[in-house]
């Protein structure tokens, strides 16, 4: 751990923002990529984050999707505070944070502040060092991140513990998969991946799709891809973004529905609650005040 990182946990466990014993553990943080726009990366998110939820974990959903922010919008919810919040008034994270449907925790996103990443040094540090602070309160942190991955969204993508890879079946956005895939892979070939096949036609043709991404991964990047699961074209997807109202919530009996509970079930049976929150060695916190200063 760094030396910052190090005085963070000082800090944090000296204004008893968290209990000590808890001080060695951290959420699990999560990024939910794509390479091609509108694949369903936020509907994702949003129902995959209450799934955790309503399984007793708490979750911190985070629409890093600065331009294009609509996490509230999908849940009806009025944008009180968002990210830019935080920067502007001098607000800490805490008070930026909403509550969502199943009491989820949100932090939206907002116009006004172009890229989170290109902040000056002194607020950058503040931004960390409110993020290292939500890690010691939240079981799960995941990002929804925009379409693509820039340079300076690349820095948090390195920090995180794992990454959701989100593509149709479509060859165009299963070639954008495969290029963030390597973008990524290049700079550190050792974060997880999971494979995440949206708005399917159907099972068998995602598994295929799924089986040919993973065995060009393995063959041109060594890179094991762990297929989660598919979740197919499903209106009741389409109707429940015109209700604002999350899917899983709406239509509990929906394949669409059925495919996330599924798919957090498997995820979750690789995470028992107890190894949920990772140990210092590979720190998130850590790992950003590395990459960012
Ligand atoms: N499984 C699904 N079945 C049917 N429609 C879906 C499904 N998943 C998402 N959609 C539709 O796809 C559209 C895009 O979804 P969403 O906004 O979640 O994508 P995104 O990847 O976050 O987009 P962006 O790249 O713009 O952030 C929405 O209109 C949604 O209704
Ligand atoms: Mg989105």
């Amino acid at each position: 751990m760094n030396d910052q990182a190090r005085l963070l946990r000082e800090q944090i466990v000296k204004h008893r923002l968290i209990n000590p014993n808890e001080v060695e553990k951290e959420a699990k943080t999560i990024a939910i990529i794509s390479g091609k726009g509108g694949v369903g990366k936020s509907n994702f998110s949003l129902n995959f984050s209450l799934s955790l939820q309503q399984r007793g974990f708490n979750v911190l959903l985070f629409d890093l999707d600065i331009g294009m922010a609509n996490i509230d919008i999908l849940m009806g919810t009025t944008q009180k505070y968002s990210i830019v919040h935080l920067f502007e008034g001098g607000r800490n994270l805490n008070q930026i944070i909403q509550k969502g449907p199943e009491n989820l925790s949100y932090i939206a996103g907002g116009s006004g502040l172009t890229d989170i990443f290109k902040l000056d040094e002194q607020k950058r540090k503040y931004f960390l060092s409110q993020l290292a602070e939500a890690t010691y309160q939240y079981d799960f942190i995941i990002f929804d991140m925009g379409a693509g991955i820039t340079e300076e969204s690349l820095q948090l993508l390195l920090a995180v513990d794992e990454i959701c890879l989100l593509t149709t079946c479509e060859p165009t956005s299963i070639t954008d998969a495969y290029s963030a895939l390597k973008y990524i892979n290049i700079q550190n070939p050792s974060i997880p991946f999971h494979l995440i096949l949206n708005k399917v036609p159907d099972l068998k043709i995602a598994a295929k799709t799924a089986e040919r991404l993973q065995s060009v991964a393995k063959q041109f990047l060594t890179k094991k891809l762990n297929h989660l699961g598919s979740i197919p074209d499903d209106r009741a997807v389409l109707l429940a973004v015109m209700d604002q109202t999350p899917f899983i919530l709406k239509n509990p009996n929906s394949p669409a529905s059925k495919a996330i509970f599924k798919l957090s079930t498997i995820y979750l049976d690789g995470n028992s609650k107890a190894a949920v929150r990772s140990h210092e060695k590979t720190s998130f916190v850590s790992k950003l005040f590395r990459l960012f200063t």
